[in-house]
């Protein structure tokens, strides 16, 4: 991982300096945001007491209008006047207890933003800020980006690829985007469709800035709503079966869970003891298997939070993980390099270090292992990483069934196609790849952005 992330510096050095102030500019102009400022301070420092299934003092502030409404004591703010806010009140302790309770005050300079904010009415921009932060100018390439994401759509019509700053929707493979999706994270590290195809889901962020998952509308191509969370990228974010939620991990150890239809966080998880690298729901929905730098692969209760097991052997930091399409078997795999499939609905408990549920334990990859995926089928597991070659297995035996041959090293992201037969791969060199599983025969290969045309011709 530690790699993957100085690959991607370089990466992105080309484009960066093209990115000017615009965005403190917009921020100055903007006063105090709801969306921006307060909705994440909120959500650090409040949210544990004050959220659906603990409303301390009778207050939400995981939403707007809860917020508004207040707890016990009525009202949390009169917009316009701060002197006569509640919330104000309980933040400077002009008023017991003093929030957040139990814990240090807030520092002078975030509750002048509460304060700020109260006077200049209060507003809910949530909407807007989403509007305002997508649509921006797409990138000027001058070498193609990384990869780290890729996604077919459910009917395998449109290939989803990360760029910087942006994703983009191919139809065709060709180096012509069909659509380009522009956004404020400049690193997209997820990509997933909705079963419906409908929505288009994007996690990354800004390193050691903000992380942010993105619902992207397909068909209109615009940004339906953009969550940030945590104060660096967010890693391995997957989407629920059904679409309803997204699972990420953070840089703070944390996994959470966020509502695609509100972006509200439902549930925010610390079991893990290092960043958080990869998460997948259950087939059902209702659990979720982590994994991490901590080498561990958690499995834990989607609804409740509530650690259930840990599904691994300890070895190396982890660094992928891919649900089998039907069954309730993960693949894993990382610093290791060895890639194993574990079942994870087994009544028996299992303990740490234990090889209880392990299914497979599969050939030694030539790298670190830094994505997995199971075919729609569910019978063939594609490993990629380090190596450029990227190896097929048959799920149910383990046994080698074929290879693809990425063409280069650091292979990121491979993706199947959803009718199956095709792996599309990406990485490094920021080539996307698509191979023949029959024979393993490279059958289109495409650079996903345009590339400027340098002004001095070489000629
Ligand atoms: C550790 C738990 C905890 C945390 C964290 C916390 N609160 Fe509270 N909060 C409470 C409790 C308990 C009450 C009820 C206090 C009482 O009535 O004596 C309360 C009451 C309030 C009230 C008054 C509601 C009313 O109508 O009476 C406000 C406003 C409030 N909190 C805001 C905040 C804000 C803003 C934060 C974050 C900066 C925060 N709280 C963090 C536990 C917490």
């Amino acid at each position: 991982m530690t790699l993957l992330i100085a690959f991607l510096s370089v990466a992105v050095l080309s484009v960066s300096g093209l990115f000017g102030g615009g965005e403190a500019e917009a921020k100055a102009a903007a006063g105090v945001s709801y969306s921006q400022d307060i909705q994440p301070l909120l959500q650090r420092s409040c949210q544990g007491c004050h959220q659906p299934s603990s409303r301390q003092g009778g207050l939400d502030v995981t939403n707007f209008e809860n917020l508004r409404t207040g707890g016990q004591h009525g009202a949390s703010f009169v917009s316009g006047a701060p002197e006569r806010s509640l919330l104000l009140a309980h933040l400077t302790g002009d008023r017991e207890p003093r929030m957040p309770l139990g814990m240090p005050p807030l520092d002078a300079s975030d509750i002048e933003l509460f304060r700020k904010w109260i006077a200049s009415g209060a507003r809910d921009d949530s909407s807007e800020m989403a509007t305002r932060l997508a649509g921006g100018k797409p990138p000027v390439y001058r070498q193609p980006p990384v990869i780290t994401a890729l996604a077919y759509s459910p009917d395998g019509g449109t290939l989803a690829v990360s760029g910087y700053r942006e994703v983009l929707l191919h139809r065709d493979s060709d180096s012509v985007p069909d659509a380009r999706l522009v956004g404020t994270a400049d690193r997209i590290q997820s990509l997933g469709f909705t079963a419906d195809g409908k929505t288009l889901m994007a996690a990354g962020g800004r390193p050691a800035s903000f992380g942010e998952v993105q619902f992207w509308d397909v068909e209109s191509e615009q940004l339906r709503r953009a969550v940030r969370s945590c104060h660096d990228t967010l890693f391995g974010a997957s989407l629920s079966p059904d679409g309803t939620r997204v699972a990420f991990g953070c840089a703070d150890h944390t996994v959470r869970i966020v509502e695609v239809a509100t972006g509200k966080e439902l549930l925010k998880m610390s079991h893990h003891e290092n960043w958080v690298l990869g998460t997948v729901f259950g087939v059902d929905g209702k659990r979720i298997i982590s994994v991490g730098r901590d080498r561990a692969a958690k499995l834990v209760d989607a609804t409740t939070g509530a650690f259930i097991e840990n599904v691994n052997l300890l070895k190396g930091e982890l660094t992928a993980i891919a649900r089998h399409p039907s069954r309730e078997t993960v693949a894993i795999g990382g610093e290791d390099r060895t890639p194993f499939l574990y079942r994870v609905d087994k009544a028996a408990k299992m303990l740490i270090a234990d090889s209880t549920n392990l299914l497979h334990e599969l050939e030694k990859h030539d790298g670190e292992i830094f994505d997995l995926a199971f075919s729609p089928d569910g019978k063939t597991l594609a490993v990629s990483g380090a190596s450029s070659r990227v190896p097929l297995y048959d799920v149910e035996s383990g046994a080698a069934s074929g290879a693809c041959d990425a063409g280069h090293q650091g292979i990121y992201a491979v993706a199947f196609h959803p009718q199956g037969g095709r792996l599309a791969m990406g990485g490094f060199d920021g080539n996307v790849r698509i191979c023949e599983l029959d024979s393993g025969r490279t059958v289109s290969e495409f650079i996903p952005v345009p590339i400027q045309e340098t002004l001095v011709s070489s000629r």
